[in-house]
C-alpha cells in the first residue's frame, strides 16, 4: 500500500503509520479532495487518535526523557558506588600492604577493621572484629589508650611486651580517628629486632670504653710511676716504659681495629669480588705472620690447588686469612703446627686454617664470631688481642657473599673454614 492510497482510505492511519509531522506535510501535499477527507476524518474522530498519537510520542518522549535522566540518574550512583568500590579497595589494600598491625575501633572502643598483619603481631586465632582491646591484649595501658583516644581524643604511644612463644615487643601509637568520625586508630609496629640492635649497640660502647679503658690507665699510671721518680730506677724504669710502649701498641690496635669495623659497617670500603688466585693470597698472608710463628717455633704450611680462583676481593681475602692465621699462631703453644689448605668443592672454594692448639669449649663457638667476645679473656688480652678479630673475619667474607665456620676440639685444636665462590 502506498502512502497515497493509505492516505485515501484511512487519512489518520496514515498519521498513525508516518507519524504527525510527515503526515500533515502530506496532507499539504494531497489533492484538495483527499485534503478534505482527511480533514474530515480528522475533524470525524481521528482527532483521538492523533492526540493519542501526539500523547504517545509525548509520553515516549517523556518517558524517554525520563529514562535518560533516570539512566543518568543511574549513572551517577553506578560511578558514586565505582568510586565507592574503588576507595573502599584502595583503603583495604593500603590496609594490607602496611607491614605493621592496624586496627580501626568504634566509639566504644570495639575493633571494627583490621589487617592481616594485626592478627600476626597478636598470634590472634579468633576473629578480631566486635573485640575489645583488653580482651585481645591483655594490657591495661593499652586498653586506656584506645578508650583515652575514643572519650577524649587524645594520642598516646604504648610499648607492649608480647609473652609466649615468639616473644616480642610492639610500640603501639593509638590515635583518634579525626575527620569528624568517631572512634580510634591505632598501629602497631614489632620494636623486637630494634630494641635488639639498640641493646648490641649499647654494649658495644660499654665494651669499647672498657677495652680503651685497661691500657689507657695502664700508661696513665706507669708514667706517673716514672715521672715521680722511677725514670732513674735503672731495673724498674725500662720495665716500666716496656709496658707503655706495649699499652700503646694495643690502644693502637684496638682502634684500627674499630675503625675497620666501622668502615665495614658504613660500607666505607666498597669491596671489588672477582676471579683472585687463591695461591698468591695465600702466600702473601703466610708470609705476613710468618715471624710471629717463627718467633714460637711453629711451622705454617699451605696447599693451594693449583689455579685455584675464588670470587673475592684479593685484600679482604688476605686480611681474612691473615686474621685467622693469627689467632692460629697466638692460640698455639711453642712448637705446634699451622696449616693452610684451599681446595675445590664443586661450584665452592674452601680455605681451611687448622692449627694444633689450645682448641676452643663448644659452649663458645655459637658466640666466638661476636665482637669482644673471647673464649678466654685473660689469655687474648695478654696476646695482645682485641676481641675484634673474627668479626671482622666474618663481615668481609660475608660482604664476598661467602661463609666462614669454626669446628674446635679444647685441647686438641681448632679449624675455621671460609667457604667462596668459585671462579
Ligand atoms: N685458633 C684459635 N684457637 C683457639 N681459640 C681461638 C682461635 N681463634 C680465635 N679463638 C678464640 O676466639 C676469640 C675471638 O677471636 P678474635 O675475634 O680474633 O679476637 P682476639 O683479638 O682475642 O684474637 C679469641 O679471644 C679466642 O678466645
Ligand atoms: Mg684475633
Amino acid at each position: 500500500m502506498t502512502a497515497a492510497g493509505a492516505a485515501g482510505r484511512s487519512p489518520w492511519l496514515l498519521l498513525a503509520v508516518l507519524g504527525p509531522a510527515l503526515a500533515a506535510g502530506l496532507v499539504g501535499a494531497l489533492t484538495s479532495g483527499l485534503r478534505t477527507a482527511l480533514l474530515a476524518a480528522l475533524a470525524a474522530g481521528a482527532v483521538g487518535a492523533v492526540l493519542a498519537l501526539l500523547a504517545r510520542g509525548e509520553r515516549v518522549r517523556v518517558l524517554e526523557a525520563a529514562a535518560s535522566d533516570a539512566a543518568a540518574k543511574d549513572r551517577a550512583t553506578q560511578a558514586e558506588r565505582d568510586a565507592a568500590a574503588y576507595e573502599e579497595r584502595v583503603l583495604a589494600a593500603a590496609l594490607e600492604g602496611i607491614a605493621d598491625g592496624v586496627w580501626i575501633t568504634d566509639a566504644s572502643g570495639a575493633v571494627v577493621r583490621h589487617n592481616a598483619a594485626l592478627r600476626r603481631l597478636l598470634d590472634a586465632g579468633q576473629e578480631v572484629v566486635g573485640k575489645r582491646p583488653l580482651f585481645l591484649v591483655r594490657k591495661g595501658e593499652l586498653h586506656e589508650a584506645v578508650l583515652r583516644a575514643c572519650a577524649a581524643g587524645t594520642s598516646s604511644v604504648v610499648e607492649v611486651v608480647m609473652e609466649g612463644p615468639r616473644p616480642r615487643v610492639l610500640e603501639v601509637q593509638v590515635a583518634p580517628l579525626g575527620g569528624g568520625l568517631p572512634g580510634s586508630a591505632a598501629v602497631f609496629r614489632d620494636v623486637t629486632e630494634l630494641k635488639r640492635l639498640e641493646r648490641v649497640r649499647q654494649d658495644f660502647v660499654a665494651n669499647v670504653s672498657h677495652e680503651l679503658r685497661t691500657p689507657i690507665a695502664a700508661i696513665l699510671g706507669y708514667a706517673e710511676t716514672l715521672q715521680s721518680g722511677a725514670l732513674s730506677d735503672a731495673v724498674h724504669g725500662p720495665q716500666m716504659v716496656d709496658i707503655i710502649h706495649r699499652q700503646s701498641e694495643r690502644l693502637s690496635e684496638l682502634v684500627s681495629d674499630l675503625l675497620e669495623l666501622s668502615r665495614l659497617d658504613a660500607k666505607e670500603r666498597p669491596l671489588t669480588v672477582g676471579a683472585v688466585a687463591v695461591s698468591e693470597v695465600v702466600a702473601r698472608a703466610a708470609e705476613a705472620v710468618e715471624p710471629r710463628a717463627t718467633a714460637k717455633h711453629i711451622s705454617i704450611t699451605h696447599r693451594v690447588a693449583p689455579g685455584l680462583a675464588a670470587q673475592a676481593d684479593a685484600k679482604a681475602l688476605e686480611q681474612v686469612l691473615v686474621n685467622l692465621l693469627d689467632n692460629a699462631v697466638k692460640y698455639t703453644p711453642e712448637g705446634g703446627a699451622v696449616e693452610l689448605t684451599a681446595r675445590q668443592e664443586a661450584m665452592r672454594v674452601e680455605l681451611s686454617v687448622r692449627d694444633t692448639g689450645l682448641g676452643i669449649e663448644a659452649k663458645h663457638l655459637p658466640r666466638l664470631f661476636e665482637r669482644f667476645y673471647r673464649a678466654d679473656r685473660g689469655r687474648s688480652r695478654e696476646m695482645g688481642g682485641t676481641g675484634l678479630g673474627l668479626s671482622i673475619v666474618r663481615h668481609l667474607v660475608s660482604a664476598m657473599g661467602g661463609d666462614v665456620r669454626v669446628q674446635s676440639q679444647l685441647g686438641l685444636g681448632s679449624t675455621f673454614t671460609v667457604t667462596l665462590s668459585a671462579a
